[in-house]
């Protein structure tokens, strides 16, 4: 039997946003703004929750997928009207509604804990959150009286000029007595803009004889509402700085927090040092001891113990222990590096597996390529895996030697500890063992015969 449920209302426009994408769905540290609410619920042992969702709908509800379920607002008639849409997909045997904000991203999961037990145990019929900010406005006020208790939340603009010298805010998060929510919600009267506050019932309830208890936020900076871009680059930073602390409680070395960004679902092992001006993002892991930067972005990678990403773009692929990455190179998505290898300066790879102790130095691509272990790419390489219409793949076995400037015209095999010479056009497959040369390549014995009969003639 579930005992209690959160709403979190995301219906609104955003419009102070102007932006396209619904306010919700913008990022913060790497992920949409909303789920950091619902891991915070969910790290606070909330499993029911509710999503309210209206404007830009389909997008938000096909980025919640299973996390939540939904409830459709439509039109949206103000935050009252959306916790009453919101409670029709709560159980009746909720006994306490957590209420919370989609555009408030930041609040750790102990102070929805701690609301719960305020409205719970206090036997609240609401327990309302708050902040000293200082500069509170755009938030509506809270208004308490002589004993402490709330009395109502005035919104700015309903607000005289008394009320807008205090510097509590509501922080737009609560927990409700769920009998009496179901009760009152539709109580609500309309306010001057026509839209139904949310806020109305902390009056509702004071002004019964109800109580309604405060919870003043420790920290006021993590609940922010993301309003608009300027408070979303602000939730950003704290976001960011959070992320950073973390990790380094757990052993990460990070030397300038300022010039590094690693979204929120990155992981990394103890003892590996992230250099300056790196950008660690999706849900990428860096292995122990792993040196990442200075100047390296990994996205949604792995990178695995010991290994070294100089000044380098990784993205989407996988990096196994001790390989050495740049300056300059790009994995582009879908690379496997095995133990070992060494690429770069100015390497490019796409596609492609690398065995054990593979080395690819100097300008050079691999497109669509499996290559085996100890494999040695000469500077100037590239295969040549595109036709005009069609992407082949170039197959390198154990411990070939591929020399300076080869081209390898896909789809081809060179076989384990087949050579090419300086500057060879290879066309067709090259046999285990076996060196060829030239342009177009052949077998060097043919290609040395040839060179001999021209000079007897
Ligand atoms: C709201 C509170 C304010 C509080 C602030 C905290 C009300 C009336 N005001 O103001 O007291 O200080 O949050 O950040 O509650 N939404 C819907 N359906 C609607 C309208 C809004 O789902 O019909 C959603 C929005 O998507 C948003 C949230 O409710 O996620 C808050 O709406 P918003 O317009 O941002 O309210 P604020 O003006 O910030
Ligand atoms: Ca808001």
């Amino acid at each position: 039997m579930v005992a209690t449920a959160a709403i979190v209302l995301a219906a609104g426009q955003g419009t102070r946003m102007r932006s396209r994408l619904p306010k919700v769905l913008h990022p913060l540290a790497g992920r949409p703004m909303i789920e950091h609410v619902l891991d915070s619920l969910a790290a606070a042992g909330i499993e029911h929750r509710v999503v309210v969702t209206g404007h830009g709908g389909e997008l938000v509800e096909a980025a919640l997928g299973s996390s939540a379920a939904n409830a459709r607002q439509d039109p949206q008639l103000g935050t009252a009207d959306a916790v009453r849409v919101g409670l029709g997909r709560v159980p009746r045997s909720v006994r306490h509604v957590i209420v919370t904000m989609g555009d408030v991203p930041l609040l750790p999961a102990d102070l929805f804990q701690r609301l719960l037990r305020e409205q719970a145990e206090g036997e609240a019929t609401i327990a309302l959150l708050s902040a000293r900010m200082n500069d509170p406005s755009g938030y509506g006020r809270v208004v308490r009286g002589d004993d402490g208790r709330a009395l109502r939340v005035v919104e700015e603009s309903d607000a005289d000029a008394a009320t807008l010298a205090g510097d509590e805010v509501n922080a737009g998060t609560y927990c409700f007595d769920a009998e009496w929510l179901r009760a009152n919600v539709g109580q609500v009267p309309a306010s001057a803009s026509g839209e139904y506050y949310l806020t109305e019932l902390v009056e509702l309830a004071a002004g019964s004889g109800r109580r309604v208890a405060v919870v003043l936020a420790p920290r006021a900076e993590l609940t922010i509402g993301i309003n608009d871009r300027v408070a979303l680059a602000v939730a950003e930073r704290l976001m960011r700085t959070e992320i950073a602390e973390r990790h380094m409680r757990n052993g990460v070395t990070i030397v300038d927090p300022d010039t590094t960004r690693i979204d929120a679902a990155v992981e990394i092992g103890a003892d590996a040092r992230i250099e300056p001006w790196t950008i660690i993002s999706g849900s990428s892991v860096i292995g122990p001891q792993a040196v990442i930067g200075p100047n390296a972005e990994i996205r949604a990678s792995g990178i695995g113990a010991r290994s070294v990403v100089w000044a380098s773009v990784v993205e989407e692929s996988s990096v196994a222990e001790d390989v050495e990455i740049g300056p300059y190179s790009h994995l582009r998505p879908g690379c496997q590096i095995g133990p070992g290898c060494r690429i770069g300066n100015y390497a490019e790879i796409k596609q492609s597996a690398l065995g054990a102790g593979t080395q690819q130095h100097h300008f050079s691509y691999l497109g669509d390529a499996d290559l085996g272990e100890q494999v040695n790419i000469g500077a100037g390489t590239v295969t040549a895996n595109f036709d005009g219409s069609q992407k082949h793949r170039t197959v390198i076995g154990d411990g070939a030697f591929i020399g300076v400037d080869t081209m390898l015209r896909a789809p081809i095999t060179i076989g384990p500890g087949a050579r090419t010479g300086a500057g060879a056009v290879v066309t067709r497959d090259v046999a285990a063992g076996k060196t060829v040369v030239g342009m177009p390549a052949r077998p060097i014995e043919a290609r040395r015969r040839g060179s001999r009969s021209q000079d007897d003639a």
